[in-house]
Order: structure tokens, then C-alpha cells, then sequence
């Protein structure tokens, strides 16, 4: 293999950062930048939409790695600089300043951006977006406006729920208008959806299901300039009925950042497209995170993780690969489940696997009936699991379910239904099934 001196990072997120510390984790001594567009050092953003609107933690103070960590291991970090280029045969970044960095191999850590209310929908751009620190801040200080009174959140995802739960938590009076049947779509099963529409319900807040936003008109511009983002709107739907309020948040989806990779010729598809070991169409560029897409060995599938364990955990292998410059024999695919955590109103909610991917549902409540558990079955095997239930209740349960989907272990559906039955012993109780690694191969 061609030796490795020069490796150039683009994105300085969770990804980037991980890909950072396991290169030098792995030995490996030649030259890492790390070029980021935003002005902070890589940061962690599940507080964004937690700690941060709760006012309780400053947008971006909790960094990834150690503050100390990129002086003591020599990466030198680029922040407030995008790439604009890659040059693939001349194995190149170009920035939008103009500077050129060269490489042996690049890893392309993008991450993904929040989709926007098209403009038609929202043409004076009144809808905050949540993605960075910079909206997390003008978000919390929207919310701690004595002006905001009701605050309407379009999309019912991980983010439209916990900025629910938080603007509920501040006082405010909030509507969320979801598009689909049912709230958290891409993440729980149908299953759980009504449990926590049910907790949200009970804090007050109002939940409308398979309605479309049509219009959001201004009815008065904002009168202060220090929360400009707080006056009266008004949100026509599309069932003829309209909802007033003083402050609009949508969260309705991420779209993966792939113009860069498009454009130097990578082959994307609703991701940066790789194999199972990060590799992109040009085996000299890797892509990790949010913005990849990639084989999974065990769902015998390609899949677009959003989430932050998955974020670090990919980077940390495929930069791994690229350190240890094995051959394809030697070679460990990554095969993490992926994993998922929110927080709404004092319940945790995680979820492992795929939930759309079995053919037979198992639900479980535990003895005291404060959790519910739901197992997605495939001719036996897990292949997904969500929970809800009260903080530091759930964890448990889901990691070993999470085990035994990487294991393969196969399990009968009412030994999983019935609570008094660990899910300890259910690891041991079966052989394995076969992964399906057909698709993979
Ligand atoms: P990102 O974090 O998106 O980082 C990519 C970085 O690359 C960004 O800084 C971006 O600006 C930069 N970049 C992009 N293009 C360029 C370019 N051309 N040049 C230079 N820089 C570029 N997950 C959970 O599991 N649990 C949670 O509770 C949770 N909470 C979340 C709360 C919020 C508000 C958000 C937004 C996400 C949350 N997530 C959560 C998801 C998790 O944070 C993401 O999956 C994770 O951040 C993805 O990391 P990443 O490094 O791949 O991408
Ligand atoms: P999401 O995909 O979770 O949810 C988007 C929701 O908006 C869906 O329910 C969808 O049906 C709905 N929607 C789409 N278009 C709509 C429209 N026009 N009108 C009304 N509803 C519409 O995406 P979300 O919540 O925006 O999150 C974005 C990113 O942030 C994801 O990558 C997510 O992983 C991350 N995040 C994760 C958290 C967690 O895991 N706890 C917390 C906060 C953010």
C-alpha cells in the first residue's frame, strides 16, 4: 500500500474530531488538519436541544476532545474555513480562502445541515432551524423572551419533541404540527409513538398528526431588535384550520452535506456512498458520520446513521483502517448497531437496530408498567429495538437487545414479551443466526 504522510479531515464535528484522535490513537505520526467552517473547535450538539434551551450550558462549551488535545497531538485544526474543492487525481482540498492542502488520504467528516421550510412556505424566513450553536443560541434566547408566548414547532422528530419539552419546561404554551401519520416516524415504532405523544399531552402540549403546514405569514413585524425572531405569526394548514403564535421552529429532517464529494465526482446517494470499511468511489477518500452512507454487514444493507454514538464510533474505525493500512483480508468491517438517546420531559427514550426491518412485533411492559419496550423480530433474530421509560430505567435492556443483534442471537417472541424474564438470559438461551451478508458481497 502507498505510504500515508498527509491526512486532511473536512468537517470538524464529532466525526472529524474521532476520526482525529483514533489516527493518533492507531501510531499513525504524519500530518492531520482538521478544516471545520464553523469558528468553534469540534463540539458536542445533543445539548444543543437539551442543557442549552434549559439554560443551563453555554452552546458549544462541551467540546469533543480535550481542549489540550489537538496542541499535545499535533492536529492542526482550520475552524471558520470551508473546503470548497477536492481535486481528486491531484489529491487535493481547496478552501474557500483560496489555500490548497494536499493529501494521501482525506476523510470527508461532513455531517449534515437541517432541511428549511421552502420558501414558498416561508418566505420572509421566519422559521428558526436547530443544527449548530449559533441557532441553539438564538433559539434559547427566542424562548426566554417574555414576548413568547406560544411557540409553534413544525415537524414531530427528535428535534421538534425536545424543543417541545423544553419550551413547555420555560412556560410557553406549544403546538407541534407533524406532516406524517404520526410523531418520531423515522425512529419508533408505531407501537411507542402514542405513549409519548401521551406524556407531551400531559405536559400541554398540543400534537397534530398528518397535517401539513400550507403558509407562514408574519402578522406583525418584530418590534425589538434583541428577540427579533419573537412576534405574531400565523401558520395556515392545510385542513383549512390555522394556528397563531409568536415564535416558529421547524425541525423537519437533516440532509446530509454532500455537495463537496458530489462535485469532485464521489459517488452519493442520500449520503457520501461507501463500503463497509468508509471507503468512497476514490479509494483514497473515506466518509464518516451523519453525511455517510454506508454497507452494514449485519442488516445486509446500506444505511445513513443519524446519531451520535455512530458518529464517533464509524470515524473511529474507518480512521482506524487508514492508519493500520491493512490489507482486505485483514480487514474488520464496522458492524455497530446503531444507537440512538433522547430526553423529553424526565422520560428516556433510546433506540438500537432497525425498527422497520422485522416481521413480527414483540411489545413489552415492565412488571411496574412505567416502561415499554418494542422488539422488531426477523425470521427470529432482533433486528431493532426503542424503549421508553423513565430516566436510567431503560439503558439496560436496550444494550443487551443491542448485543444480541450483533451477535445474531435468535430469540422466541414471548419469552421477549414477558418481563419477569431477564433479557440477560435470553443471550445464551438460542444459537445464533446467520448475519445476512448477501447484499454485501
Ligand atoms: P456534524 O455534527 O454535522 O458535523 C459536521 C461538521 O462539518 C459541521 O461543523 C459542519 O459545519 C462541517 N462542514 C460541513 N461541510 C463543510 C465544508 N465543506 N468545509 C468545512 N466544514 C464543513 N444524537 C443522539 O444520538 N442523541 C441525541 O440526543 C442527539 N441530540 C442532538 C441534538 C441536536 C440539536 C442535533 C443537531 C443533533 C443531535 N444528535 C443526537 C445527532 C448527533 O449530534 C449527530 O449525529 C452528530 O453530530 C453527527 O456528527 P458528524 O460529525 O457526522 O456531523
Ligand atoms: P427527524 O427526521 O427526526 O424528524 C423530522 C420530522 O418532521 C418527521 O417526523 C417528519 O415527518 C416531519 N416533517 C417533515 N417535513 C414536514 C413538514 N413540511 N411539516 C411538518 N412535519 C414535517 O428530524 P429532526 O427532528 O429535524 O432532527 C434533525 C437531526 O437532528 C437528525 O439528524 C437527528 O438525529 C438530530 N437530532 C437528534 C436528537 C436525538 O437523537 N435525541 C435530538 C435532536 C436532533
Amino acid at each position: 500500500m502507498p505510504s500515508l504522510r498527509h491526512v486532511v479531515i473536512v468537517g470538524a464535528g464529532r466525526a472529524g474530531a474521532s476520526a482525529a484522535a483514533a489516527l493518533r490513537a492507531e501510531g499513525f505520526d504524519g500530518s492531520i488538519r482538521l478544516v471545520g467552517d464553523e469558528s468553534l473547535p469540534p463540539y458536542e450538539r445533543p445539548p444543543l436541544s437539551k442543557a442549552v434551551l434549559a439554560g443551563t450550558a453555554a452552546a458549544g462549551a462541551q467540546q469533543v476532545l480535550a481542549p489540550d488535545f489537538y496542541r499535545e497531538q499535533h492536529v492542526e485544526l482550520l475552524l471558520g474555513q470551508a473546503a470548497s474543492a477536492v481535486d481528486l487525481s491531484a489529491r487535493c482540498v481547496e478552501l474557500a480562502g483560496g489555500a490548497r492542502l494536499s493529501y494521501d488520504h482525506l476523510i470527508l467528516a461532513t455531517g449534515a445541515r437541517a432541511r428549511r421550510l421552502p420558501p414558498d412556505l416561508d418566505p420572509e424566513r421566519r422559521a428558526l432551524a436547530l443544527r449548530d450553536a449559533a441557532d441553539a443560541t438564538r433559539l434559547a434566547a427566542a424562548l426566554a423572551s417574555p414576548r413568547c408566548r406560544h411557540v409553534i414547532v413544525v415537524g414531530g422528530g427528535v428535534i421538534g419533541l425536545e424543543v417541545a419539552a423544553a419550551a413547555r419546561a420555560a412556560g410557553r404554551a406549544v403546538t407541534v404540527v407533524e406532516a406524517g401519520p404520526r410523531i418520531m416516524g423515522r425512529v419508533l415504532p408505531a407501537a411507542l409513538a402514542p405513549l409519548l405523544k401521551q406524556e407531551h399531552e400531559r405536559h400541554g402540549v398540543r400534537i397534530l398528526e398528518a397535517v401539513h403546514p400550507r403558509r407562514l405569514t408574519v402578522r406583525e413585524a418584530a418590534t425589538s431588535t434583541v428577540d427579533a425572531d419573537v412576534a405574531p405569526v400565523r401558520l395556515d394548514l392545510g385542513d383549512g384550520s390555522a394556528i397563531v403564535g409568536d415564535l416558529v421552529v421547524a425541525g423537519i429532517g437533516a440532509v446530509p452535506q454532500t455537495a463537496l464529494a458530489q462535485a469532485a465526482g464521489l459517488h452519493c446517494d442520500d449520503g457520501i456512498l461507501v463500503d463497509e470499511f468508509g471507503a468512497t468511489s476514490d479509494p483514497a477518500v473515506s466518509a464518516v458520520g451523519d453525511a455517510a452512507r454506508f454497507l452494514h454487514p449485519t442488516f445486509g444493507r446500506a444505511l445513513r446513521v443519524e446519531s451520535w454514538q455512530h458518529a464517533q464510533r464509524h470515524a473511529a474505525a474507518v480512521a482506524r483502517h487508514i492508519a493500520g493500512q491493512r490489507e482486505p483480508g485483514q480487514r474488520e468491517p464496522y458492524v455497530d448497531v446503531p444507537w440512538m438517546w433522547s430526553e423529553q420531559f424526565g422520560l428516556e427514550l433510546q433506540a438500537a437496530g432497525l425498527l422497520d426491518d422485522g416481521d413480527e412485533s414483540v411489545v413489552r411492559t415492565s412488571a411496574d408498567g412505567s416502561v415499554t419496550t418494542v422488539f422488531a423480530l426477523r425470521g427470529g433474530a432482533l433486528r431493532g429495538v426503542a424503549a421508553l421509560g423513565p430516566d436510567g430505567k431503560i439503558g439496560r435492556d436496550v444494550r443487551v437487545a443491542q448485543l444480541m443483534m450483533e451477535r445474531g442471537v435468535k430469540v422466541a417472541a414471548a419469552a421477549l414479551a414477558d418481563p419477569d424474564v431477564r433479557m440477560k438470559s435470553l443471550m445464551s438461551s438460542a444459537p445464533p443466526a446467520a448475519p445476512n451478508r448477501d447484499a454485501v458481497a
